[in-house]
């Protein structure tokens, strides 16, 4: 066990509370704006294209400095430096995290264990270039020599979200001619919803798993491989060693894989030579700039991919050079934990004022909360303060009509992000362009009201009769970070999605738990496994509870009513 003090005994730490008790008691923005209108633009920092506005945060100056004392004294900086170097500090997998070498130049160094893995690096991206440009192109084609024009990723988790929450993200980049879809869930319906109105011949499969075990996308993957065969005709489920032969063609054809696992890949039947590798350094969640991405690469280009790696590289950069008080994801993840631990705030919302970032949220959800939902610190002791948020949300407009009522009125504190740009990109007509700055007044209609409520007082000099006034004041004081960027173009995607993941990872370093395993996922695959018997077979399953052991016999006699 570590000498350091815990957490929570820290003389930064009992700062902290006493300043939340001192001046924070009764926060107001309004109040915070009174006494200082200058924050408005001195709680803004730049980074590349992102504007990002701090302003309406419960926070002055003296609170950002000790937050910033508190970051000093957990040495964020310092496990900042030794996951650049490539040191392991995924403890419990005795791994490095280097998912900023997968978005480093070319001539950059980065070693782990004395080996420069730039150059891995930069030859899988040329090699998913190539394969990208082919299928683009039309020079790849499927068994039958017809054009791929349906491309399906297969994968879950990272080696879902990622490629999915971008696609969308950036679609108005996309060949609008090739059709992509992303099934993840072992549910047959999303495959078969997939796939139902797609062309065998014309579709090409990317299955994606870091490991090639997990249950989902195998499942799926051999379920796809099976319609592609059937589909196919010649190369399908017939047993002449002739037919098989043409089946392992088609598959070559039809299917690439994106893996660390060479072997497994080889055992599925995908040839070797359509794998795109990456390595245990890169986290599943860290993973679509790897070859993970390879479904991205293929719907907005290599160029465009390339951009999007610069746009993560540039907040790599900063992250990593930036001092203290200018220091974007630092700043963030400190606010997030000036929240979490000393208001107690159980929930994050993330809301997007752009449609394509509809998927933005649900990534960020697997981001932050498969890595800082921990219980127990780096040194496996059980920690006594709180960490990881709840991450939640959905785009603008629609979350205003929906649950945004909770976080102007409820009782509790949500902290949230309002994510929006200046312009459109997509190739809207001139009249759905000029709904944009009707989006975009609502997003800063809502960082208005929830900073600044409407009082009683205000209430009542519209008029209001007297017993509707306490039903239509607004509290006020719910604190938002604005960010603004002049579009969502690749660049600034890569720059958003960096910004996100050296937030968690500053709150990571300060809550001292590892933020890059994800051993809680594995009892309910373990326990799936387990139970998956009885419900196909009726199989006797030992040291089934009672409760489980009921919803078993119900569904099984419901499944065969
Ligand atoms: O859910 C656990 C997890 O290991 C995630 O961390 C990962 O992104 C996902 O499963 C998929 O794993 P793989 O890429 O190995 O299929």
């Amino acid at each position: 066990m570590s000498d350091t003090p815990r957490l929570t005994r820290r003389p930064e730490w009992v700062a902290l509370e006493d300043h939340r008790a001192e001046a924070f008691q009764q926060p107001s923005l309004r109040e915070l704006f009174a006494a200082d209108p200058a924050r408005a633009e001195r709680y803004v920092l730049r980074v590349g294209d992102l504007r990002i506005d701090y302003s309406k945060h419960l926070v002055n100056d003296e609170t950002l400095a000790l937050l910033r004392e508190l970051a000093a004294a957990t040495d964020v900086f310092g496990l900042r430096d030794a996951m650049f170097r490539g040191e392991r500090i995924n403890v419990t997998e005795d791994r490095a995290v280097l998912h900023t070498a997968l978005r480093a130049p070319r001539d950059a160094v980065i070693e782990v264990d004395g080996e420069n893995v730039v150059p891995k690096v930069h030859a899988v991206l040329d090699k998913m270039a190539d394969f990208a440009g082919r299928v683009r192109s039309g020079a790849w084609t499927g068994h039958t020599g017809k054009l791929i024009r349906n491309v399906v990723n297969i994968g879950i988790g990272g080696s879902d979200l990622g490629p999915a929450m971008a696609y969308e993200a950036l679609r108005p980049f996309s060949a609008r001619e090739l059709t992509f879809r992303f099934v993840s869930n072992v549910d047959g319906s999303d495959l078969h919803e997939a796939i139902r109105d797609l062309d065998p011949a014309e579709t090409l499969f990317i299955v994606a798993s870091k490991t090639f075990t997990t249950i989902e996308t195998i499942t799926n993957a051999t379920s796809a491989r099976s319609w592609l065969l059937a589909g196919l005709g010649d190369g399908g489920t017939s047993r002449s060693s002739e037919a098989e032969s043409g089946g392992e063609k088609a598959v070559a054809k039809h299917f690439v894989a994106l893996s660390t696992n060479a072997e497994k890949v080889t055992g599925f039947g995908i040839d070797p030579d359509n794998m795109f590798e990456f390595w245990d350094w890169v986290g599943g969640r860290y993973s679509f700039d790897s070859a993970i991405g390879l479904s991205l690469m293929i719907a907005i280009g290599p160029d465009r991919f390339r951009e999007m790696l610069d746009g993560f590289h540039s907040v790599d950069e900063h992250f990593r050079t930036a001092p203290a008080e200018s220091n974007a994801p630092l700043l963030l993840g400190l606010l997030g934990i000036w929240y979490v631990n000393f208001f107690h705030a159980e929930s994050h919302a993330v809301l997007p004022y752009s449609h394509y970032l509809s998927k933005f949220t649900a990534y960020l959800q697997q981001l932050d909360m498969e890595s800082n939902g921990k219980s127990v610190d780096r040194d496996g002791n059980v920690v006594g303060w709180e960490t990881g948020p709840v991450v939640w949300g959905t785009p603008g407009t629609n979350g205003q009509h929906a649950y945004y009522q909770l976080i102007h009125q409820g009782t509790r504190l949500i902290p949230a992000d309002l994510i929006g740009f200046a312009r459109p990109v997509a190739e809207l007509s001139d009249e759905l362009k000029a709904q944009h700055d009707l989006l975009m007044a609502n997003m800063f209609a809502q960082g208005q009201a929830l900073a600044f409520g409407k009082t009683a007082d205000e209430v009542r000099a519209e008029g209001v009769p007297e017993e509707q006034v306490p039903h239509r004041t607004f509290q006020g004081n719910h604190p938002t970070t604005t960010i603004l960027a002049p579009e969502l173009t690749p660049s600034v995607l890569g720059q958003l999605v960096a910004l996100y993941e050296h937030k968690v990872f500053t709150q990571g370093a300060v809550w001292n738990i590892d933020s890059f395993d994800q051993w809680g996922v594995e009892l309910g695959k373990v326990l799936a496994k387990r139970v998956e018997p009885a419900l196909t077979d009726g199989a006797e399953v030992p040291g089934l509870d009672p409760s489980t052991a009921a919803l078993v016999a119900a569904y099984r006699s419901l499944k065969t009513a």
